[in-house]
């Protein structure tokens, strides 16, 4: 790694499904079946191959994360996380959503993947204010990022300007 690498962890405006890295990130829900916003976009454009990968996986709890192919993506991985619907944030919110960053990353790195984008995950049809969920994503990507060097590099996809800057203020 040279001494002037890009900085481990960035944020960009756009849309995760183009992006040819190792693994996007999928803000799905426990049934793993597909849904709107971002999941629907990443099964739209992985074709129905990932769908029927994901039924064989048998759900997935809020916080925790599964890995399938990615199919027709750029991307070689897809890791599915299930996020909190936030409901005023005295119901685990934050832990769950910490969790969904930990999981994913600690299932990049048992799959030996090396770059990985996340979207903001519940911030959207879950409701999770942008700003606390950012601050989370950073703080445990951070953290996580610290003990575990097989990582290269994590990339937080903003589709919206407000999401963008929330990033852009933590990083
Ligand atoms: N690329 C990057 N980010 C995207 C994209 C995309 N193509 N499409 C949407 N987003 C952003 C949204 O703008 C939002 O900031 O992803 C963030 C998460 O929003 P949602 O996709 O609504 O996910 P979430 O809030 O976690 O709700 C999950 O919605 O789609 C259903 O099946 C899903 O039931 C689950 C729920």
């Amino acid at each position: 790694m040279s001494a002037g690498s890009a900085p481990k962890i960035d944020t960009v405006r756009g849309d995760i499904t183009r992006l040819e890295i190792d693994a996007i990130v999928n803000a799905a829900n426990t049934t793993l079946l597909g849904g709107g916003g971002v999941d629907g976009a990443i099964h739209r454009a992985a074709g129905p191959k990932l769908l029927e990968e994901c039924r064989t996986l048998g759900g997935c709890r809020p916080g925790e994360a599964k890995i399938t192919g990615g199919y027709h993506l750029p991307a070689r991985f897809v890791i599915h996380t299930v996020g909190p619907v936030w409901s005023g944030g005295k119901r685990g919110e934050p832990q769950i959503l910490a969790n969904c960053y930990r999981n994913s990353l600690q299932l990049a790195v048992k799959n030996e993947i090396a770059t990985i984008a996340f979207p903001a995950i519940s911030c959207g049809a879950y409701r999770y204010p942008v700003q606390e969920a950012a601050r989370i994503a950073v703080n445990v990507t951070r953290n996580f990022l610290a003990t575990s060097p097989s990582i290269g590099q994590v990339m937080f996809v903003a589709a919206t300007d407000e999401i963008l800057a929330a990033y852009q203020e933590l990083l």
